[in-house]
């Protein structure tokens, strides 16, 4: 498979995209796809800081360590840098389309719904949940993760 170059995208890009992250890193290293992948947020509240400690946690959990990011705001540069921009949730979409280039190289969808005719919802932002939203968080995730995973395994095969 080619190399494909992913960016998750949230908000604050301490919560929901570095969870993306690390999930899509771990599941994609299981199937032996090759994928770069990154996580940026719409918003620079965070930027420079480690992911919240409850993603952190939640991901701790399923043996997943996103210890080693730290939260930067997308930047125009990304949308030819990536094949894939992947919005949590609409709002986010709605921000990304804002500064996105009238050409550009990357598709940008909203991570629920990166095929059309099928949705799997927004990823709800769990920021001002207890603990208990970042598992549901992370099961979400990890259910459009391998969906998401799927699709590329079968766009791939569709172009060999
Ligand atoms: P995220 O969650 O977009 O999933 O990283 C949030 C993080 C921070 C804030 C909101 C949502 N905030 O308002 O600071």
């Amino acid at each position: 498979m080619n190399q494909i170059r992913v960016l998750t995208v949230c908000l604050g890009n301490i919560c929901r995209s570095p969870a993306a992250q690390g999930i899509l890193s771990s599941e994609a290293a299981k199937r032996g796809m090759n994928l770069t992948l990154d996580s940026a947020g719409t918003a620079a509240y965070h930027v420079g800081n480690l992911p919240d400690s409850r993603s952190i946690a939640a991901l701790q959990k399923i043996a997943i360590d996103i210890t080693d990011q730290r939260a930067r705001q997308v930047s125009e540069s990304d949308f030819d840098e990536f094949d894939w921009i992947l919005a949590m949730d609409r709002d986010n979409l709605r921000n990304l389309k804002k500064i996105k280039p009238a050409k550009c190289r990357a598709k940008v969808v909203m991570f629920g719904e990166f095929t059309s005719g099928q949705t799997y919802g927004e990823v709800d932002d769990p920021y001002y949940d207890g603990e208990q939203g970042f598992i549901i968080m992370r099961q979400h995730l990890m259910d459009i993760s391998q969906a998401f995973l799927d699709h590329l395994e079968m766009l791939n095969q569709t172009d060999s």
